[in-house]
């Protein structure tokens, strides 16, 4: 029994006047409260957290090829740091001009050809031209431009200029 007022503790539990069963559902209010704020601290902590584990890798002037694997007018399909989910093509337009871009197509992702003669980057699967100067599409389906890496030449040396991404593991080079 409760000596408050003779209330019997079953009675203090789980009360029936109105204003006491008001008084636990705030108390179930100020738990949710609680909780929902716990939930954001956690995740104020878990963020950065997390993103410091998968934070963008910047890699620089990574070594592409050297400059007489291509003659003009030809290209060559290479992968940054082993990740082939992105296939690059370097792009040799004159002696000393060279170009890299993204080689999935912006459409549906095919693999787009550098068709030389007519100064065009193509994509086979629904004819959607782009630029070879800049990536802009021309014509055809594909929603947006090639996505464009700076090229630097040292030497007899291509080096694409600086590129970051996303990635959990660092993989062996691979050049292919
Ligand atoms: S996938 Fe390239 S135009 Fe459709």
């Amino acid at each position: 029994m409760s000596d408050n007022n003779n209330i019997p503790d079953w009675k203090a539990d789980f009360p029936i006047k109105k204003r006491e069963a008001g008084y636990v559902s705030r108390r179930e209010f100020v738990k949710v409260v609680t909780l929902f704020s716990g939930l954001l601290a956690f995740a104020n902590v878990f963020i950065p957290v997390f993103n410091y584990f998968h934070k963008k890798k910047v890699i620089k002037d990574y070594f592409v090829c050297f400059t007489d694997e291509l003659e003009v007018g030809q290209q060559k399909t290479f992968y940054i740091d082993g990740d082939h989910r992105n296939p690059y093509m370097l792009i040799r337009m004159a002696k000393d001009k060279w170009k890299v871009f993204e080689q999935k197509c912006t459409h549906l992702s095919c693999g787009v050809i550098y068709k030389h003669d007519e100064n065009l980057i193509e994509c086979p699967c629904h004819h959607g031209f782009f630029d070879p100067e800049n990536g802009e599409v021309l014509q055809g389906p594909p929603p947006r431009p090639l996505p464009q890496l700076g090229v630097v030449v040292k030497e007899n040396r291509i080096y694409v200029e600086e590129y970051a991404y996303q990635k959990k593991k660092h993989h062996k080079a691979h050049h292919g």
